[in-house]
């Protein structure tokens, strides 16, 4: 009866071992999947462009590290540098002996070129048409190949990547080169397998906690310049003052990032409350790969009213000379942008561009100009497909964008000086459900980091001494039971002898001198099961009642210790909740709730993890919208990337464009080009 009795409590220590290491699960794989941490690349000392100051970054490229200084573009999803032969060298007189000389200016001013024979770990690709903002006009011919791209200068490297997707250029549409944060693949179309970009790469490859970014350009007009940022898997919280309004991706593959401007007002010295929306409100995409913001026609003219603005038919743009210049500084508008988006939300976002964002300096070759001049950046766009808040508008603009939930915010920037960073991850929902970007200060993060590490600790220690503390209760258990065995067998020989004293032998025997306690030992065991009603026992019978109740007392703890691993569990989760910026008494899936939810959402139980895969993300918020890879259309005479094509003036040969093609809606250049195309305007 004894043995088969504790053959079956032999079955507890396995349950609360298998209990123990169930509850702990999701912490040792929490423990073993690292997160990684957003990256922040570090900008540029300076700014530079012939369309304006820019705020760069640098990359390093190849295995010679060689050093190129880029913009960042939204909507690109390669990186572009800028081809040798776009600076060829010079002819310089020298002691009356002309001889070729490196043409430095041009090369400086470029962002620096981009030798591919330079670096060994070049892979040759081909000749392809750019793909972006060919919309407007600003089409060309790059040399692709892949090589690695680190970010960051000599001395501030983050992060480095090989055999990355690279453009080389020629084309002065595109002065500096760019690194593209869009994460579509390009599918290169001698490739059957598309292409990654860097930013899914450096998601795959486990740099970037999500495929996201924070950004705002940098604006080089305040007392001290304001460099730009960018954080890759996260924002830099420091750089804008948050506000509640997220947009949804639009359904066009191409311009995502679209926004509803809903109002454009003026405020100046002499006139306040300018409407210069002059329509009814208009979506524009928002890309820093170009300067200017590209506006309808009518809101054009409005501002042409208000300023007194001139067009310039042979560049298209708004040229300011130098009594204009006054007479706008004077006025020292600024002007406000209501962003809204139609259906979804009535919350707008209001970004207050002042002057000084406008008063920018055009210079040779841009736009074919032959003296540098001041111009005011708004430009003509004919068409829905034309209108873009370029990296003017992110001057005074913080864009986040998560590809991954198909939805990004654009906030003010804080113009206060001096502010820390404050790096702010986004995870992916591969890194858990609490995958929403977080509220809280990055020094929160270390605190509930530290927090569940005690509480799993503390759990790990509790459970180990409630095993510890079964298993020595059992042994002692079965050390008694010997020894009464024992006793027992005295008892036996003894039985006919004292069997009338039992009563008054127990009363008075002490633990070990009792010899007749076998036999109400015998029969407490026997009756386990309705232990509470037996009548008061003698002193050695109770003792043995107690520590078999103690041993069923022993399981309820246990139990609860399982429910408070649970408890843990719910803690961690709500930290993890906090972490991850769920407002833990918010939405009812954060509420810690005990039972099935609860189990759940366990974090990072290997069922709940989704994949997330570059092509196709999983957005449990937004219905998934195809993202089809982008096209580099294959160029067949690769001839046209040496030879400037139409010259426009005799003194700059490398201007491209004809002004009339930038107006007038573009057809694309040629047939195949256009069935190359691939929009995603179905559902
Ligand atoms: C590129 O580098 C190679 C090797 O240094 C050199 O021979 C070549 O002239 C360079 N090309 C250009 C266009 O500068
Ligand atoms: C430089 O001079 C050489 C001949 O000495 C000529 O072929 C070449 O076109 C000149 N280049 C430029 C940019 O003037
Ligand atoms: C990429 O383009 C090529 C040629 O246009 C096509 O055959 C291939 O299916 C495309 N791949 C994807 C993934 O769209
Ligand atoms: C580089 O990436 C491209 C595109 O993904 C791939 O086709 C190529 O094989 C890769 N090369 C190496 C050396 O990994
Ligand atoms: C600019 O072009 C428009 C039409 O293209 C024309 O009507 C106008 O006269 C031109 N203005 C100048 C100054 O050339
Ligand atoms: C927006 O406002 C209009 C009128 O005030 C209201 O009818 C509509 O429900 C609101 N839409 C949302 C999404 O709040
Ligand atoms: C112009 O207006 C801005 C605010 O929009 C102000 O900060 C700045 O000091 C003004 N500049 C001048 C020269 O008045
Ligand atoms: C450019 O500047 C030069 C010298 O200042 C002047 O002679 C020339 O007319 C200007 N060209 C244009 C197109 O304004
Ligand atoms: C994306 O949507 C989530 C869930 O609604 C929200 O918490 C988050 O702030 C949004 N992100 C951006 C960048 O708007
Ligand atoms: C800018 O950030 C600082 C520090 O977080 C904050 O004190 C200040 O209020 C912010 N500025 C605005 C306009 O919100």
């Amino acid at each position: 009866m004894i043995r088969s009795r504790s053959r079956h409590f032999l079955h507890l220590p396995l349950f609360l071992l298998a209990l123990a290491a169930l509850s702990l699960f999701p912490s040792c794989l929490a423990a073993k999947i690292k997160v990684p941490a957003p990256v922040k690349v570090a900008p540029d000392q300076g700014f530079t462009g012939i369309d304006g100051k820019w705020n760069t970054i640098s990359l390093r490229v190849g295995n010679s590290e060689h050093i190129s200084n880029v913009l960042v573009s939204t909507a690109s999803q390669q990186t572009w540098l800028i081809n040798p032969l776009a600076c060829p060298p010079k002819n310089q007189t020298e002691s009356g002996r002309t001889v070729e000389v490196a043409d430095g200016q041009c090369i400086d001013s470029r962002g620096k070129t981009f030798n591919k024979t330079e670096s060994t770990t070049w892979t040759q690709n081909g000749f392809f048409q750019l793909w972006i903002l060919k919309n407007i006009g600003l089409s060309g011919v790059g040399e692709y190949g892949w090589d690695t791209v680190g970010l960051g200068n000599k001395g501030e490297e983050t992060v480095t990547l090989k055999n990355t997707t690279i453009g080389t250029i020629v084309s002065p549409n595109f002065w500096l080169g760019h690194f593209g944060v869009n994460p579509k693949p390009t599918n290169f179309s001698s490739y059957a397998d598309p292409s990654p970009s860097y930013m899914t790469l450096l998601f795959e490859q486990k740099k970037i906690p999500s495929l996201s970014f924070g950004y705002t350009a940098g604006a080089p007009y305040y007392a001290k310049p304001f460099y730009s940022s960018l954080t890759l898997g996260g924002v830099d919280a420091s750089r804008y003052i948050p506000n509640e309004l997220s947009f949804g991706f639009a359904p066009d593959n191409e311009r995502d990032i679209v926004v509803g401007v809903v109002g454009i007002k003026a405020k100046g010295a002499t006139k306040s409350d300018v409407n210069l929306l002059a329509r009814e409100s208009f979506s524009m995409y928002i890309d820093s790969t170009i300067a200017e913001l590209w506006l309808p026609v009518e809101v054009c003219n409005a501002f042409e009213k208000a300023f007194g603005l001139k067009y310039d038919n042979a560049t298209g743009l708004y040229l300011v000379d130098d009594v204009m210049h006054q007479a706008l500084k004077a006025e020292n508008a600024s002007i406000t942008f209501s962003l809204g988006q139609q259906y979804a939300t009535n919350l707008t976002i209001d970004i207050t561009l002042p002057y000084a964002a406008f008063d920018l300096q055009a210079s040779p070759p841009y736009r074919g100009l032959q003296n540098s001049t001041n111009y005011f950046p708004i430009r003509r766009g004919a068409e829905e497909d034309q209108w873009i808040l370029g990296r003017t508008f992110l001057q005074e603009a913080y864009l986040q964008v998560d590809w991954e939930r198909y939805n990004f915010s654009v906030s003010a920037i804080n113009t206060s000086y001096n502010l820390p960073a404050d790096i702010v991850p986004y995870y992916s929902a591969q890194y858990g459900p609490a995958w929403q970007p977080p509220k809280k200060k990055t020094s929160l993060q270390t605190k509930d980091i530290v927090g569940i590490a005690v509480g799993i600790s503390l759990g790990i220690i509790f459970i180990l001494c409630g095993v510890f503390w079964w298993f020595w209760r059992k042994r002692q258990r079965a050390l008694k039971e010997k020894l009464e065995a024992a006793y027992a067998a005295q008892a036996a020989a003894a039985v006919d002898v004292k069997e009338s004293h039992e009563n008054s032998d127990y009363s008075s025997s002490p633990h070990k001198d009792a010899k007749t306690n076998v036999f109400p030992k015998a029969e407490l065991s026997a009756g386990l099961d309705s232990l509470p009603t037996t009548p008061g026992p003698p002193v050695e019978a109770e003792d043995t009642e107690r520590q078999v109740f103690e041993m069923m007392g022993d399981i309820p703890p246990s139990l609860e210790a399982g429910g408070r691993q649970l408890s843990e569990k719910e803690s961690m989760m709500v930290r993890e909740a906090r972490i991850n910026g769920i407002d833990p008494s918010g939405t009812p899936e954060t509420s810690p709730e005990p039972g099935d939810r609860l189990q759940r959402q366990a974090p990072l139980s290997p069922s709940e993890v989704t994949i997330v895969s570059r092509r196709t993300p999983v957005s449990p918020l937004t219905p998934l919208m195809p993202r089809d890879p982008r096209d580099a259309a294959s160029l067949e005479g690769s001839d046209t990337f040496f030879q400037p094509p139409k010259p426009r003036t005799p003194r700059d040969g490398r201007f491209l464009e004809g002004d009339d093609s930038l107006l007038s809606p573009i057809s694309p250049v040629d047939g195949s080009d256009a069935s190359r195309r691939r929009f995603s305007y179905e559902a």
